[in-house]
Protein backbone atom coordinates (compact mmCIF):
# COMPACT_ATOMS: atom_id res chain seq x y z
CA UNK A 1 0.00 0.00 0.00
CA UNK A 2 1.03 3.29 -0.83
CA UNK A 3 1.85 5.68 2.12
CA UNK A 4 -0.36 8.65 3.26
CA UNK A 5 0.94 12.12 2.34
CA UNK A 6 4.05 13.61 4.33
CA UNK A 7 2.97 16.03 6.81
CA UNK A 8 5.04 18.81 8.88
CA UNK A 9 4.67 21.30 11.65
CA UNK A 10 6.69 24.33 12.05
CA UNK A 11 5.99 26.29 15.26
CA UNK A 12 7.32 28.08 18.10
CA UNK A 13 9.35 26.49 21.28
CA UNK A 14 9.97 28.07 25.03
CA UNK A 15 13.60 27.85 26.76
CA UNK A 16 15.83 28.16 23.79
CA UNK A 17 18.91 30.53 24.35
CA UNK A 18 20.67 30.54 20.96
CA UNK A 19 18.23 30.16 18.22
CA UNK A 20 21.32 30.51 15.63
CA UNK A 21 22.18 27.47 16.77
CA UNK A 22 19.00 25.60 17.05
CA UNK A 23 18.28 26.35 13.48
CA UNK A 24 21.11 25.15 12.90
CA UNK A 25 21.02 22.16 15.09
CA UNK A 26 16.88 21.88 13.02
CA UNK A 27 18.80 21.86 9.50
CA UNK A 28 21.64 18.94 10.87
CA UNK A 29 18.25 17.13 11.69
CA UNK A 30 16.75 17.01 8.42
CA UNK A 31 19.85 16.48 6.89
CA UNK A 32 20.35 13.29 8.73
CA UNK A 33 17.12 11.59 8.74
CA UNK A 34 15.69 9.51 5.81
CA UNK A 35 12.58 11.65 4.96
CA UNK A 36 14.80 15.46 4.83
CA UNK A 37 12.30 16.91 6.69
CA UNK A 38 9.56 16.21 5.03
CA UNK A 39 7.52 14.21 8.24
CA UNK A 40 9.20 16.77 10.53
CA UNK A 41 7.55 18.10 14.02
CA UNK A 42 9.31 21.28 15.20
CA UNK A 43 7.27 23.07 17.79
CA UNK A 44 5.87 23.34 21.18
CA UNK A 45 9.66 21.69 22.73
CA UNK A 46 8.84 18.16 20.28
CA UNK A 47 11.24 17.43 17.26
CA UNK A 48 9.62 13.99 15.94
CA UNK A 49 9.75 12.41 12.80
CA UNK A 50 8.06 10.02 10.70
CA UNK A 51 4.94 10.40 12.53
CA UNK A 52 1.87 10.71 11.25
CA UNK A 53 -0.06 13.91 13.15
CA UNK A 54 -3.42 12.98 12.80
CA UNK A 55 -4.77 16.32 13.96
CA UNK A 56 -3.33 17.98 10.87
CA UNK A 57 -5.72 15.40 8.90
CA UNK A 58 -8.56 16.81 10.64
CA UNK A 59 -10.47 19.51 8.56
CA UNK A 60 -11.78 21.04 11.95
CA UNK A 61 -7.91 21.32 12.67
CA UNK A 62 -6.15 22.61 9.93
CA UNK A 63 -9.40 25.27 9.75
CA UNK A 64 -8.62 26.82 13.71
CA UNK A 65 -4.59 26.63 12.18
CA UNK A 66 -5.42 28.78 9.06
CA UNK A 67 -7.70 31.19 11.04
CA UNK A 68 -6.29 34.86 11.47
CA UNK A 69 -7.91 34.68 14.78
CA UNK A 70 -5.34 31.43 15.79
CA UNK A 71 -2.46 33.42 16.95
CA UNK A 72 1.27 31.93 17.15
CA UNK A 73 1.11 30.22 20.70
CA UNK A 74 -1.83 28.88 20.55
CA UNK A 75 -0.77 27.25 16.72
CA UNK A 76 2.72 26.35 18.67
CA UNK A 77 1.06 24.07 21.50
CA UNK A 78 -1.86 22.33 18.97
CA UNK A 79 -0.65 18.85 19.69
CA UNK A 80 -2.06 20.06 23.65
CA UNK A 81 -5.30 21.20 22.05
CA UNK A 82 -6.21 17.86 20.50
CA UNK A 83 -5.11 15.75 23.62
CA UNK A 84 -7.11 18.15 25.71
CA UNK A 85 -10.26 17.59 22.93
CA UNK A 86 -9.84 13.86 22.64
CA UNK A 87 -10.22 13.76 26.47
CA UNK A 88 -12.93 16.31 26.82
CA UNK A 89 -15.30 14.08 24.31
CA UNK A 90 -14.83 11.40 26.33
CA UNK A 91 -15.44 12.58 29.55
CA UNK A 92 -18.80 14.36 28.41
CA UNK A 93 -20.11 11.17 28.34
CA UNK A 94 -20.25 11.35 32.15
CA UNK A 95 -21.94 13.82 34.25
CA UNK A 96 -20.40 16.49 35.81
CA UNK A 97 -19.39 20.32 35.09
CA UNK A 98 -16.05 21.11 33.55
CA UNK A 99 -12.98 23.45 34.76
CA UNK A 100 -10.26 25.05 33.49
CA UNK A 101 -7.55 26.85 36.11
CA UNK A 102 -5.72 29.04 35.02
CA UNK A 103 -7.54 30.62 31.32
CA UNK A 104 -5.04 33.62 31.08
CA UNK A 105 -6.86 34.66 27.20
CA UNK A 106 -9.32 32.29 27.09
CA UNK A 107 -7.98 30.75 24.09
CA UNK A 108 -7.43 26.88 24.54
CA UNK A 109 -11.41 27.26 26.44
CA UNK A 110 -12.46 29.26 23.66
CA UNK A 111 -11.42 26.21 21.33
CA UNK A 112 -12.76 23.99 23.37
CA UNK A 113 -16.43 25.85 23.84
CA UNK A 114 -16.90 25.96 20.50
CA UNK A 115 -16.43 22.92 19.62
CA UNK A 116 -18.37 21.22 22.52
CA UNK A 117 -21.45 23.68 22.85
CA UNK A 118 -23.85 21.20 22.30
CA UNK A 119 -22.79 18.74 25.08
CA UNK A 120 -22.73 21.86 27.65
CA UNK A 121 -26.26 21.99 28.08
CA UNK A 122 -26.80 20.19 31.47
CA UNK A 123 -22.79 21.00 32.55
CA UNK A 124 -21.32 24.65 33.36
CA UNK A 125 -17.84 25.41 32.05
CA UNK A 126 -16.09 26.84 34.77
CA UNK A 127 -12.95 29.56 33.83
CA UNK A 128 -11.09 30.98 36.90
CA UNK A 129 -8.39 33.09 36.81
CA UNK A 130 -6.37 35.95 38.75
CA UNK A 131 -6.23 37.57 35.22
CA UNK A 132 -3.24 40.06 36.07
CA UNK A 133 0.19 39.80 37.53
CA UNK A 134 1.71 42.07 39.80
CA UNK A 135 4.99 42.40 41.54
CA UNK A 136 6.12 40.30 43.93
CA UNK A 137 3.13 37.58 42.87
CA UNK A 138 4.15 34.34 43.22
CA UNK A 139 2.54 32.88 39.50
CA UNK A 140 4.50 33.50 36.07
CA UNK A 141 4.51 37.21 34.67
CA UNK A 142 2.89 36.18 31.16
CA UNK A 143 2.58 39.99 29.28
CA UNK A 144 -1.12 39.33 28.60
CA UNK A 145 -1.70 39.50 32.17
CA UNK A 146 0.12 43.01 32.59
CA UNK A 147 -3.65 44.05 30.12
CA UNK A 148 -5.74 45.86 32.40
CA UNK A 149 -8.88 45.37 31.02
CA UNK A 150 -8.29 41.54 30.46
CA UNK A 151 -10.58 40.10 32.60
CA UNK A 152 -13.53 41.97 31.16
CA UNK A 153 -12.03 40.83 27.25
CA UNK A 154 -12.32 37.17 28.08
CA UNK A 155 -16.21 37.61 30.01
CA UNK A 156 -17.00 38.84 26.62
CA UNK A 157 -15.11 36.62 24.72
CA UNK A 158 -17.81 33.85 26.13
CA UNK A 159 -20.60 36.48 25.93
CA UNK A 160 -22.28 33.83 23.04
CA UNK A 161 -21.57 30.77 25.75
CA UNK A 162 -24.34 31.02 28.16
CA UNK A 163 -22.64 27.50 29.99
CA UNK A 164 -19.31 29.56 30.64
CA UNK A 165 -18.79 30.99 33.92
CA UNK A 166 -15.68 33.53 33.90
CA UNK A 167 -14.66 34.24 37.72
CA UNK A 168 -11.46 36.31 38.64
CA UNK A 169 -9.62 35.59 41.82
CA UNK A 170 -7.38 33.34 42.94
CA UNK A 171 -8.28 29.45 42.45
CA UNK A 172 -7.57 28.56 45.94
CA UNK A 173 -10.38 31.10 47.55
CA UNK A 174 -12.86 30.51 44.17
CA UNK A 175 -12.76 26.53 44.11
CA UNK A 176 -14.55 26.31 47.23
CA UNK A 177 -17.24 28.84 46.49
CA UNK A 178 -18.20 27.16 43.55
CA UNK A 179 -20.92 24.91 43.98
CA UNK A 180 -20.07 21.67 42.44
CA UNK A 181 -21.53 17.99 42.66
CA UNK A 182 -19.19 16.34 41.00
CA UNK A 183 -16.61 17.16 38.04
CA UNK A 184 -16.40 15.76 34.39
CA UNK A 185 -13.21 17.12 33.34
CA UNK A 186 -10.53 19.62 34.70
CA UNK A 187 -7.52 21.35 32.78
CA UNK A 188 -5.04 23.03 35.63
CA UNK A 189 -2.90 25.56 33.95
CA UNK A 190 -1.50 27.48 36.44
CA UNK A 191 2.08 27.66 35.93
CA UNK A 192 2.19 27.34 39.82
CA UNK A 193 2.92 24.52 42.09
CA UNK A 194 1.24 25.69 45.15
CA UNK A 195 -2.50 26.59 44.08
CA UNK A 196 -2.00 23.46 41.64
CA UNK A 197 -1.38 20.69 44.39
CA UNK A 198 -4.39 22.63 45.99
CA UNK A 199 -6.84 22.10 43.13
CA UNK A 200 -5.66 18.20 42.58
CA UNK A 201 -6.49 18.00 46.15
CA UNK A 202 -9.43 19.41 45.88
CA UNK A 203 -10.86 18.13 42.60
CA UNK A 204 -9.90 13.96 42.98
CA UNK A 205 -12.60 13.82 45.91
CA UNK A 206 -15.09 15.62 43.43
CA UNK A 207 -14.42 13.50 40.19
CA UNK A 208 -16.91 11.60 38.28
CA UNK A 209 -16.41 8.00 37.76
CA UNK A 210 -15.42 7.98 33.75
CA UNK A 211 -13.74 11.72 34.00
CA UNK A 212 -10.44 13.16 33.29
CA UNK A 213 -7.74 15.81 34.81
CA UNK A 214 -5.20 16.92 32.17
CA UNK A 215 -2.28 18.74 34.28
CA UNK A 216 -1.27 21.39 31.83
CA UNK A 217 2.66 21.68 33.50
CA UNK A 218 3.60 18.09 35.07
CA UNK A 219 5.91 16.87 32.26
CA UNK A 220 8.40 20.06 32.00
CA UNK A 221 11.24 20.05 33.67
CA UNK A 222 11.60 23.36 34.08
CA UNK A 223 8.40 22.80 36.27
CA UNK A 224 9.69 20.41 38.31
CA UNK A 225 8.49 21.71 41.61
CA UNK A 226 5.20 20.89 40.60
CA UNK A 227 5.64 17.19 39.23
CA UNK A 228 7.38 16.79 42.61
CA UNK A 229 4.61 18.22 44.57
CA UNK A 230 1.57 16.76 42.26
CA UNK A 231 3.25 12.87 42.34
CA UNK A 232 2.75 13.37 46.54
CA UNK A 233 -0.89 13.98 46.19
CA UNK A 234 -0.96 10.85 43.55
CA UNK A 235 0.74 8.97 45.55
CA UNK A 236 -1.76 10.21 48.80
CA UNK A 237 -5.10 9.21 46.84
CA UNK A 238 -3.46 6.39 44.51
CA UNK A 239 -3.46 8.02 40.86
CA UNK A 240 -1.68 7.18 38.11
CA UNK A 241 -0.13 10.45 36.15
CA UNK A 242 0.38 9.46 32.49
CA UNK A 243 3.36 12.08 31.04
CA UNK A 244 2.98 13.04 27.62
CA UNK A 245 5.84 14.60 25.22
CA UNK A 246 3.21 17.47 25.20
CA UNK A 247 4.07 17.91 28.68
CA UNK A 248 0.79 16.95 30.19
CA UNK A 249 0.06 15.20 32.78
CA UNK A 250 -3.30 12.65 32.27
CA UNK A 251 -5.04 11.62 35.33
CA UNK A 252 -8.23 9.40 34.45
CA UNK A 253 -10.62 8.44 37.46
C1 LIG B 1 -0.29 29.40 31.12
S1 LIG B 1 -1.56 30.45 31.59
C2 LIG B 1 -3.02 29.56 31.18
C3 LIG B 1 -3.19 29.32 29.70
C4 LIG B 1 -4.52 28.73 29.30
N1 LIG B 1 -4.82 27.52 30.03
C5 LIG B 1 -4.55 28.43 27.81
O1 LIG B 1 -4.50 27.22 27.46
O2 LIG B 1 -4.61 29.35 26.99
C6 LIG B 1 -1.49 30.36 33.34
C7 LIG B 1 -2.57 31.19 34.03
O3 LIG B 1 -2.69 30.79 35.40
C8 LIG B 1 -3.14 31.90 36.14
N2 LIG B 1 -2.89 31.65 37.57
C9 LIG B 1 -1.72 31.36 38.18
N3 LIG B 1 -1.89 31.18 39.51
C10 LIG B 1 -3.20 31.34 39.75
C11 LIG B 1 -4.02 31.25 40.91
N4 LIG B 1 -3.50 30.96 42.11
N5 LIG B 1 -5.34 31.45 40.80
C12 LIG B 1 -5.90 31.74 39.59
N6 LIG B 1 -5.18 31.84 38.44
C13 LIG B 1 -3.86 31.66 38.51
C14 LIG B 1 -2.34 33.05 35.55
O4 LIG B 1 -2.97 34.27 35.83
C15 LIG B 1 -2.29 32.70 34.05
O5 LIG B 1 -3.28 33.36 33.33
Amino acid sequence: MSKIPALKAEGAHFNIVDKEKFLKGIDLIKDSISCKGATLWNSDNMILWNKNYSMLRDSKYLEYLDSPETNKMAKAIIWRTYVLDFLLKKSLKVEGDVLELGVLAGDTAYYLSQKFAESFKERRYYLIDLFKWEQGDAHVEIKKLLQPDLFQEVRDRFKNYNFVEVTQGNVVKVLPTLKLNNISFAHIDLNNAEPESFCLEYLTPRMSKGGCIVLDDYGWWGYSEQKVALDEIANKYNLDILELPTGQGVIFF
